[in-house]
């Protein structure tokens, strides 16, 4: 039984990605000592704006720019030079974060970013529009104990064997696929030259995970742990095959960065007003025209990493339901309701109906959702404001909002049976509103 007080949350996003999942861990990171990420790599792309200024991490958790310590956990797979990329922008930005790196999160190599393009081609319909960051093909050598760790770029000899080992056996891989290797422009020397050095950068950095953490919370300390991309997205209760690679639902924080599950005192979802997803497979939500073209422009749906258009919808509370449920969520975030202004009525899909059948459980298989067909209710939706009335609206707390989006809130609350204990409405810091104590 619990009788402490609240030193891990986990922040996931609840849906497809993109939930604004930055945003929210940059916010809760003021009383947390500790942000770490677990799982997924630079496919992930996440904003925080403070008083006008735009922030995007892609593999440095969210808390960097509030000075706190940041863990890259052993879930994690790295890509050495954006790392650097990143460091060096904060430290341009005048920021030192202290960060840690796991000693085995598994790291990236350019062979994995060209295999991740080849395999989508290979994927044809299936392809899931991947980021083309390699992620995948890294997870892959990962699960098949064929990848290298950080660790092992700290030890030359251990490192020289594997990469050989591993550098053969993709230049087969892709002789096999493209029938050639004339566009294989991949010098061997050079990669390992260039990853020994990468290594010795990382040195400093490089702890064990588990040890680390597990000590901090033994010493009353707060960790705020950072998901990537979205539940619906993930490798087990994602629409397979049209997602990432990784554990993106609350269940892959303890695996990857190395605490029991026992000691997670709470889990936040990350939703967003409305549902968006950028890359392939069935959104049964989805809108286009007119009404599309202006969600996504209110809502700036361009992706973080990618910088592509973002396919928008209604939101979703089917799909959203079956996240509730396996993560069994203490607490919801909803983000972007300002980008929702003017849109009247606004649909909710509450469930989903497959050959003249209402389904009682979100059908998961691509290939069942792309037959079916929403159902919804409608709710009068708002007026739009400036940027700052709705800041002027956050400042002054929950009862300040539209009728009309508490009205919404509450239906979304009573359909997933979760409070919403963060509302934002508006990209900076301070355009949030907490309804309730997280770090109690
Ligand atoms: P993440 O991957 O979940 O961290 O989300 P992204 O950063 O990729 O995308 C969310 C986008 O929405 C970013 O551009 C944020 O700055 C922005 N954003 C977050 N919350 C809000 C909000 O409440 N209103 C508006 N207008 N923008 C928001
Ligand atoms: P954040 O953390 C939205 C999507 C890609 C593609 C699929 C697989 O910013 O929410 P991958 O490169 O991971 O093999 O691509 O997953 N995807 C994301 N979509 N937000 C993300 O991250 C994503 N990371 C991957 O578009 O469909
Ligand atoms: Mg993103």
């Amino acid at each position: 039984m619990r009788n402490k007080n609240t030193q891990t949350i986990i922040i996931t996003g609840a849906s497809w990605g993109d939930e604004g999942k930055g945003k929210i861990v940059d916010f809760l990171a003021s009383e947390a000592d500790i942000v770490a990420r677990f799982q997924g790599g630079n496919n992930a792309g996440h904003t925080v704006v403070v008083k006008g200024k735009k922030y995007k991490f892609h593999l440095i958790p969210s808390g960097a720019i509030k000075n706190k310590t940041i863990v890259i956990g052993n879930g994690v797979v790295i890509d050495p030079e954006v790392l650097f990329e990143e460091l060096e922008m904060l430290k341009t930005e005048g920021f030192t974060p202290d960060l840690k790196i796991s000693n085995t999160a598994h790291v990236i190599f350019p062979f994995h970013k060209l295999l991740d393009g080849m395999e989508e081609i290979t994927k044809g319909k299936y392809a899931a529009g991947t980021t083309k960051r390699g992620i995948g093909p890294t997870y892959s050598d990962k699960a098949s104990r064929y990848g290298i760790r950080v660790f092992d770029l700290l030890h030359k000899d251990i490192f020289l064997n594997k990469f050989s080992r591993l550098y053969d056996l993709k230049l087969k891989i892709y002789k096999a696929f493209s029938g050639n290797s004339q566009d294989w422009e991949l010098n061997k020397q050079e990669i390992i030259d260039n990853y020994l050095k990468f290594g010795e950068i990382m040195r400093p950095y490089v702890i064990s995970s588990a040890y680390y953490l597990n000590s901090a919370l033994d010493n009353g300390k707060k960790i705020l742990l950072e998901g990537a991309q979205g539940c619906l997205l993930g490798i087990d209760h994602g629409m397979y095959p049209y997602g990432t690679s990784s554990i993106t639902w609350a269940g892959g924080a303890p695996g990857g960065c190395g605490i029991s599950p026992t000691r997670i005192d709470k889990i936040i979802g990350v939703i967003k007003a409305y549902t968006s997803r950028v890359g392939g497979g069935p959104v049964p939500t989805e809108l286009d025209g007119e009404l599309a073209h202006q969600i996504r422009e209110q809502g700036h749906e361009y992706g973080t990493t990618t910088g592509r258009p973002r396919r928008v919808g209604w939101i979703d509370l089917f799909n959203l339901k079956y996240a509730t449920m396996i993560n069994n969520y203490d607490s919801l975030a909803i983000t972007l309701l300002d980008a929702l202004e003017g849109v009247n009525p606004i649909k909710l899909c509450v469930g989903y109906t497959l050959n003249g059948e209402k389904l009682d459980s979100w059908p998961i298989h691509s290939e069942l959702i792309a037959q079916c067909t929403p159902d919804y209710i409608s709710m009068p939706g708002w007026e739009p404001r400036s940027s700052e009335e709705w800041s002027k609206i956050a400042k002054e707390g929950f009862e300040a909002l539209p009728t009309e989006i508490k009205n919404y809130i509450a239906k979304i609350e009573d359909i997933l049976g979760t409070p919403i204990g963060i509302v934002s409405i508006g990209p900076d810091r301070e355009d949030t509103i907490l309804r309730t104590t997280f770090w109690d």
